[in-house]
């Protein structure tokens, strides 16, 4: 079984490249089935998730040729399936995006419920009340979401939650609609707006991406494009986050910093230096962290996915911090496994009560899902002595050559896959 073994310590000093982002690669992948021609796609991060979403491409009959590590040409013109079900798509979230690009194309889609991180019920009402308005038939039948349409026609869809999966999911299923979609109260994720941006690349009408309403008007067809998805905003948070909890400087390559306010701003205001230019961002930390407090809310407010990463960063600042999370309500499991690392936190319902200590010491430990096995690579980082980090398949789902750029920017980490590597691990580290 493969590890990570970290050996804390290190002030992470240097640059790393943030890759493409995953979630919006996700939707854009399912989305390249739609034309029936050939979509280039630049920047596809390389990772479990997006090769499960390419596989399933494959095995739907589209075309599907890789071009180099991070670009992929899709033609759907072949696609001669619309159903889904195999062992790999149920354990992705994305994999809900072939039901709306398989609906909006072919009228008919059957793909097997999405997995992804136990996080909380993660339940995907708002994805077929957005199929039914656009007057589709959507069964749930033997784990699979079955759904089929004699046509599809543009409707008003009021969303009861703020939903990056379904703000998503009922764009792909609406660009090929008869008429007008609205999607109220929809998600403004980044993601989404590059999903839209790379719809309408592909010939559709879509507006308001990044606002509450998005509009979309239905064509007739889809053509091929050429498209570069946008930085990873998480990749890069994490990468933030890092830097501060070690006390490092990193420059940050290849991002978009509005995107990033959200992190910017509370770095900030526990005592960390971030610069922003252009297209990087560099967080400078050499102070001891103050406390605050942070709410996870939808964009533009503090991502649900950098909660694990901020709460590592609290648990080593002076004094009492409060975190909220207010979107997924079982993602606080990770909690126990900070505490082996000597945090002090308690959990009440949604909300971590953060009694900082003054520093980590290494452990083993399990990382429960991807965000916050990512936090915990990251406490080991700024532990002292020899953290092990167990179920790692969940870090390599979200994080493109993890190891090696904590590596380049001087961690002290290893993939390790036998006890006889962890020896070898923990000798040089003595
Ligand atoms: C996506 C991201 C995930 C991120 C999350 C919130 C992907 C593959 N995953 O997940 O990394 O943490 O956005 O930014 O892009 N909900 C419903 N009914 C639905 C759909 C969602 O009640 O039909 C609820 C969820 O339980 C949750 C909230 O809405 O409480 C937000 O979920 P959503 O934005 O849909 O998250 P995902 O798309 O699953």
């Amino acid at each position: 079984m493969e590890q990570y073994a970290v050996r804390g310590g290190v002030h992470l000093v240097g640059e790393v490249e943030i890759g493409g982002a995953k979630n919006a690669a996700l939707g854009i992948l399912a989305g390249a089935l739609m034309a029936d021609e050939i979509v280039e796609i630049e920047n596809v991060p390389d990772l479990s998730d997006t090769n499960i979403m390419i596989d399933a491409l494959k095995s739907l009959g589209a075309y599907v040729e890789k071009v180099d590590r991070h670009t992929v040409r899709i033609n759907g013109s072949t696609v001669t399936s619309s159903v889904l079900d195999n062992d790999g798509i149920k354990k992705i979230r994305g994999s809900y995006y072939f039901a709306g690009a398989l609906l909006g194309k072919y009228h008919e889609a059957e793909v097997a419920l999405p997995g992804g991180c136990n996080i909380g019920s993660r339940p995907v009402d708002q994805h077929i009340k957005g199929f039914r308005a656009l007057g589709a038939d959507v069964e749930i039948e033997h784990g699979c979401l079955v759904c089929s349409a004699k046509k599809l026609e543009g409707s008003h869809i009021y969303l009861d939650v703020v939903s990056v999966g379904a703000t998503i999911n009922v764009m792909l299923a609406s660009v090929l609609a008869d008429g007008q979609t609205y999607i109220e109260n929809a998600a403004k994720e980044p993601h989404v707006v590059d999903v839209a941006n790379f719809l309408n690349s592909m010939g559709a009408s879509i507006k308001g991406a990044g606002t509450d309403v998005i509009r979309i008007k239905g064509v007739s067809k889809l053509h091929g494009a050429h498209y570069s998805i946008i930085p990873d905003q998480i990749e890069a948070g994490t990468f933030m986050l890092a830097a501060a909890i070690t006390k490092g400087d990193v420059l940050i390559k290849n991002v978009i910093p509005k995107h990033l306010e959200s992190i910017t701003s509370k770095l900030k205001e526990i005592g960390c230096d971030v610069n922003e230019e252009d297209d990087t961002i560099r967080v400078m930390a050499s102070r001891p962290f103050r406390h605050t407090q942070v709410k996870t809310l939808p964009y533009p407010g503090f991502p649900t996915d950098m909660q694990p990463q901020i709460v590592v960063a609290l648990g080593l600042a002076e004094g009492t911090s409060i975190v909220t999370e207010s979107i997924f309500e079982n993602r606080f499991r990770y909690v126990d496994e900070l505490t082996r690392l000597g945090a002090n936190i308690r959990v009440e319902g949604n909300t971590a009560i953060i009694e900082g200590v003054s520093k980590y010491t290494g452990a083993n430990i399990v990382a429960p899902d991807l965000r916050a096995g990512a936090a915990l690579v990251v406490a080991g980082l700024a532990a002292e002595g020899v953290t092990v980090v167990d179920d790692i398949f969940y870090v390599e789902r979200g994080y493109e050559d993890f190891v090696e750029k904590l590596r380049n920017l001087g961690a002290d980490i290893e993939k390790i896959e036998s006890p006889r590597d962890l020896q070898k691990f923990r000798l040089h580290a003595v």
